[in-house]
């Protein structure tokens, strides 16, 4: 008669080895947060990154919250709402002509957008529009200024000689702001109440 013993299920039986028992817990990977933090003036935190397909109730929900003045300001026209076939469009660019970072607020659930900033390719001229907009809580904190010079940078980057926008003329902090950043005016009679600022790259 045979004396050997099946071991086969014995290990599944006894206690964990100790390299085993004291082994670090593995921590679940998270995905990376993207884009990076940048600050406002007063200090309050943001995240900058680019806008997303996902941005589109967060879009919708800071227009909400823009005054007509702001809103006017923004798309040189009054609009009583952001259409969501538009705040679709304006979430899902087309990379190889379009930038658009979007400052996000994280100490709030769900995250806010609190500014953006966007250009429009024009591969022809060989220049971009720009578009930018800093929710009135949030001004004179740095962020227009922030968000210009990345679209200004972006345009760089892509190889492009101008970067140029319509503002109206009664938009003192746009246009104090463009200054600031060394953009110059043009006249444009076609289009009164507005000036094309630009700036050669
Ligand atoms: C224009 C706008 C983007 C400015 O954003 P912001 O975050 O307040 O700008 P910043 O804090 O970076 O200001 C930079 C500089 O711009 C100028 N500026 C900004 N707001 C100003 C204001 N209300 N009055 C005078 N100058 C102003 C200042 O020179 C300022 O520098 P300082 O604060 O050191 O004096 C913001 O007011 C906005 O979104 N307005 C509505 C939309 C719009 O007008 N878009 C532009 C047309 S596309």
């Amino acid at each position: 008669m045979s004396t050997a013993i099946d071991l086969t299920n014995t290990r599944r039986a006894l206690p964990l080895r100790s390299r085993e028992r004291f082994a670090r817990p593995r921590l679940l990977e998270l995905p990376r947060p993207k884009g990076e933090l940048v600050h406002a003036h007063d200090g309050r935190e943001l995240r900058l990154r680019g806008i997303e397909p996902g941005d589109v109730a967060a879009l919708k929900r800071q227009f909400g919250r823009l005054s007509p003045e702001d809103i006017r300001r923004r798309f040189l026209h009054s609009m009583g709402e952001l259409p969501e076939p538009m705040a679709q469009r304006l979430c899902r660019i087309d990379p190889a002509l379009e930038t658009a970072f979007v400052l996000m607020d994280e100490t709030v659930h769900p995250a806010e957008i609190r500014g953006v900033g966007r250009i429009y390719v024009d591969e022809a001229a060989n220049s971009a529009e720009f578009s930018v907009l800093v929710e009135r809580e949030w001004t004179r904190q740095g962020l227009g200024a922030l968000l210009m010079q990345r679209l200004v940078d972006d345009c760089r980057r892509r190889g492009l000689h101008e970067i140029w926008g319509y503002v109206l003329l009664e938009n003192r902090p746009m246009l104090h702001l463009c200054k600031e950043l060394g953009f110059v005016r043009r006249l444009t009679p076609e289009e009164p109440g507005t000036t094309q600022i630009s700036l050669q790259l």
